[in-house]
């Protein structure tokens, strides 16, 4: 039975480029989990997009003195290149507030908020909130600073502190301060609707208790939330940029839907814009959101999990008609570790960032998608090293890798008229290679299917050095002289590798499977993974050999 998979990469905020932080996070894992799924015949919805609402789309505007109708279309603009050309190839990309989305976007969070409002989940509650009067506006929680009261860090924010990961009350930070003006704000009344997730705090433990396979570092955060006890929280938000809360109400006028509301309905809304696009109607996004045959898997940073494992579910449990997610699947963000420095985090104002752009212009997409899989943070934190990057992509990909198609390529090429060689008489050490083929796909299988692309990625490069080892211990280049027969065994034995590496590389580094397979002279069909054992028949034409990688460390001068 074919399985259905909808998979999503967080909505990218559109208020800046992508860098190597973002992908590693969470897009390239996303990717590849789909390239595979897709090889193995599943049946996958891949959607992601831009979150555009919300008050830091607003600031970023007002710097880069833009609308923020014009700094979402640039950085949406600019996010779907860098995706675009690092091969995460998502079947829809859209925006909450990008004008082919937008529509549907904003009909699909404002019936969510009101089937929510309808049953009784919201608290509608005059608060006192914190106001800037230098700057004449209510301050959201993430523009006001202050001194943690769990763990007693500086510098925590009114939503969240980042050193203890737990969410905040502004009103209770400690010596607050407005991040607009810098001064210290005076509370005001406003009204919000408040989601009620006290009302799942034990639907939500226990379903967080029953999920399996589930990464500890996301699960072990999720309940130690609901341990703290779960309060109520602002759905809506002073603001003039965003979706208008859709109620009847003169307390309503004037507000918007909190971006973390309706970002994750981005997932709904892209999904039944682009289903509708393809000729279906727009209801056929329920056939993903609301059959349980469908597993939907989510894609996150680390900084993401408590609105993936806790929020998000409990605003589908209200809403009531949708199945929660399949998995969520969170990495820790990546640090960043420049020469002669120390390991330090990515940051866009210190100029530690490696930006996706700036990247392509210099080097191919795969040598960043093997060496971001190579150190994913998947459970803690890793560093990039421009360094190290250089280095592994000439010691690993092109040496293991990139060598070992190469080579047997050019060998056929040389001496066996560029065709396949006959199959002659296996040995037990031929046979015993082939047979790790199989062991291979199925243990890189193994890994993709439980989430862990690092370890999947090491069982590939696992059979390109077996590869090489056998190539070593051959000698077909004096096999030929001896006995051409013999030597035609050993590449032969080497193609069926190859076709096998290039099925297995394919999720991780789509570009260089599509040369192999332009190298083999098959179709797109062979890049199916039960592929990956088929032998290519002997008289098989092959292209001339094109590198898959280029050298990238300077050559050292004599
Ligand atoms: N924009 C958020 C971030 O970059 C992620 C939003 S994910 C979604 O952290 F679920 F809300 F869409
Ligand atoms: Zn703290």
């Amino acid at each position: 039975m074919t399985r259905r998979f909808l998979i999503t990469g967080a909505l990218p905020y559109s208020n800046g480029r992508l860098h190597v932080g973002h992908i590693a996070g969470a897009y390239l894992p996303a990717d590849i989990y789909v390239r595979y799924l897709r090889s193995r015949g599943d049946d996958v919805l891949f959607v992601c997009g831009s979150d555009d609402n919300g008050v830091a789309i607003t600031l970023s505007a007002q710097k880069e003195g833009l609308t923020p109708p014009e700094i979402v279309a640039k950085y949406n603009a600019s996010q779907q290149r860098a995706f675009e050309g690092l091969g995460i190839d998502f079947d829809v990309f859209g925006g909450t507030h990008t004008p082919d989305y937008v529509e549907r976007h904003t009909e699909l969070s404002q019936e969510f908020f009101k089937s929510i409002y309808d049953k009784g989940y919201f608290t509608k509650r005059t608060t006192s909130q914190l106001y800037d009067v230098q700057a004449d506006r209510f301050l959201p929680d993430r523009y006001v600073t202050g001194t943690c009261y769990l763990c007693g860090a500086e510098g925590a924010y009114g939503d969240q502190c980042e050193a203890c990961g737990h969410s905040m009350d502004p009103l209770k930070l400690k010596d607050p301060k407005s991040v607009f003006s810098g001064t210290t704000p005076e509370v005001r009344e406003t009204t919000h609707w408040y989601l009620r997730l006290d009302e799942f705090q034990e639907p939500l433990a226990q379903w967080l208790e029953e999920r399996e396979g589930w990464r500890p570092t996301v699960l072990n955060f999720a309940k130690g939330q609901i341990k703290l006890g779960l309060p109520e929280r602002a759905m809506t938000r002073d603001l003039d940029w965003g979706i208008p809360v859709p109620l009847d109400d003169p307390d309503a006028a004037g507000k918007v839907l909190y971006v973390w509301f309706d970002a994750p309905i981005g997932y709904v809304s892209f999904s039944s814009t682009l289903l509708e696009r393809q000729g279906g109607s727009p209801s056929d996004y329920e056939e993903w959101w609301k059959s349980p045959d469908c597993k939907i898997v989510h894609f996150i940073g680390e900084d993401n999990i408590v609105f993936h494992a806790i929020i998000w579910p409990a605003m589908l449990m209200a809403e009531g008609t949708y199945q929660l997610p399949h998995q969520v699947v969170a990495n820790s963000f990546l640090n960043i570790k420049f020469p002669g420095k120390d390991e330090e985090k990515i940051s866009k104002s210190r100029g530690t960032a490696v930006w996706i752009e700036d990247y392509l212009t210099e080097f191919d997409p795969d040598p960043l998608r093997y060496y971001l899989t190579a150190i994913a943070p998947e459970n803690a934190r890793t560093a990039y090293d421009p360094d190290e990057f250089l280095v592994r992509n000439d010691s690993e990909l092109l040496a293991t890798l990139g060598n070992f198609v190469n080579r047997n390529i050019t060998f056929a090429h040389k001496y066996f008229d560029g065709k396949v060689p006959e199959v002659g008489a296996r040995s037990e050490v031929d046979e015993k290679l082939l047979r790790l083929c199989g062991e291979q796909a199925e243990k890189v299988a193994e890994q993709l299917e439980g989430f862990h692309f690092k370890a999947g990625l090491t069982e590939v490069m696992a059979l390109a050095r077996a590869g090489n080892l056998y190539l070593d211990e051959k000698k077909p280049w004096s096999q030929r002289k001896e006995d051409l027969a013999a030597c035609g065994t050993t590449i032969n034995v080497c193609l069926q590798v190859v076709r096998a590496l290039m099925v297995l590389m394919q999720p991780f580094l789509p570009f260089s499977a599509r040369k192999c397979l332009e190298m083999l002279q098959l179709d797109e069909s062979a890049l199916q993974w039960d592929q990956a054992t088929t032998e290519l028949p002997a008289g098989t034409a092959l292209a001339d050999p094109t590198m898959l990688f280029k050298k990238l460390q300077e050559q050292e001068k004599k």
